[in-house]
């Protein structure tokens, strides 16, 4: 297979169109076969529910080129049930299991070209997406809905890869108790479009969004959850249900304890606290673990002991157990990669 034509250790997390993508559609209550296509671009009533009332919802996993030339995903299952606990919250049909991972292994497949080569530091993203494409005018859930899978070769979410980027306490809130929050609906991001186009026009990387009800909780950035090591070399995580659950933060956590024998705790994380901590990081299958150096507070300057310059120790560990997990490198749980070619 000849790949494509790119300077692989260079991009960045953008879209590029790719040759192939998959479509399936839902209507009079069953979905269509599906099928892959060419076509990147999309026809739909003027009224359809995803442009009216924002109903749609999506995924964000990857594929892998292994030290041995595989081409696997991780835990793609866990993307399914989590893509249907989205559409249960959302009103949208459920994409049965086997779908979804039928149409992911069927697009990576076709753009096999597209997946970046091993050790080139780049992966492929691919974005499952589903939203409502029958009109709607007054509120209510579409009747019928498109599924659909896209690809693109991605580089490092945040601009510099491994260095420690600085990120701010933010003012907006991401999600009420007992909202969207902890489902991948394009309405979180929506809202959150502001709260970034600000923080990167002062300059920082990304937003600490605190709970909604008494912003004294971290709860996590507008892409990623949060990890943070403690002094005594333990991974706290903040525990809510207003936060997405971030496979790659699940992943980690059992990472931690059972390879790398750390404590870990899954619990509310005060921002009081923070200061405490030793290293902290952002995870998600964009982000990977990205090391935060500093976190701002109106002006008030949290630097984590790791500094500015590298990933602290303990978090590089977790790095390069996780991502040599994913590259085939270190033996996986059993069930966790997903052979595609
Ligand atoms: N939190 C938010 C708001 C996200 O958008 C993402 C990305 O998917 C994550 C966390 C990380 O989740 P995952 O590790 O499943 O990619
Ligand atoms: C992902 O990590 O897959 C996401 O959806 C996060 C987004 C910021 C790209």
């Amino acid at each position: 297979m000849e790949k494509k034509n790119i300077d692989w250790g260079n991009i960045g997390f953008g879209y590029m169109t790719t040759d192939y993508r998959y479509v399936a559609h839902y209507k009079n209550g069953a979905w269509d076969e599906g099928q892959l296509t060419t076509d990147s671009t999309i026809t739909l009533n003027e009224c359809a529910g995803v442009f009216q009332y924002a109903q749609t919802c999506f995924e964000g996993l990857k594929a892998y080129t292994t030290e041995d030339g595989h081409i696997v995903t991780f835990r793609p299952d866990l993307n399914a049930e989590r893509m249907q606990t989205s559409a249960a919250r959302l009103e949208m049909p459920i994409v049965p299991k086997e779908m979804f991972l039928d149409a992911v292994e069927k697009v990576v497949k076709a753009n096999e070209a597209w997946v970046p080569p091993y050790g080139s530091g780049a992966t492929l993203y691919i974005r499952p997406y589903m939203y409502g494409s029958s009109s709607v005018i007054g509120v209510k859930p579409a009747e019928e809905y498109e599924f659909r899978v896209l690809v693109t070769p991605v580089g490092p979410y945040f601009k510099g890869g491994a260095k420690p980027i600085v990120i701010k306490v933010s003012d907006y809130d991401r999600a009420a108790p007992n909202g969207t929050g902890h489902v991948k609906a394009g309405l979180n991001y929506a809202m959150s479009l502001h709260a970034i186009v600000t923080a990167h026009a002062e300059g920082f990387a990304e937003n600490l969004y605190l709970d909604a009800a008494t912003r004294t909780k971290v709860e996590e950035t507008g892409g990623a959850n949060f990890i943070f090591i403690t002094k005594e070399g333990g991974l706290v995580t903040p525990k809510s249900s207003s936060i997405l659950p971030s496979i790659t933060r699940r992943s980690i956590c059992y990472v931690a304890e059972h390879y790398l024998g750390m404590k870990v705790e899954e619990r509310e994380v005060f921002f009081d606290e923070v200061p405490n901590f030793a290293e902290c990081g952002l995870c998600g299958t964009a982000a990977v673990i990205s090391p935060v150096g500093e976190i701002n507070d109106h002006g008030k300057r949290i630097c984590f002991p790791s500094g500015m310059e590298d990933m602290g120790p303990i978090t590089k560990k977790l790095y390069d157990t996780l991502t040599g997990i994913q590259m085939g490198r270190i033996e996986a749980p059993e069930g966790w990669i997903h052979t595609i070619a």
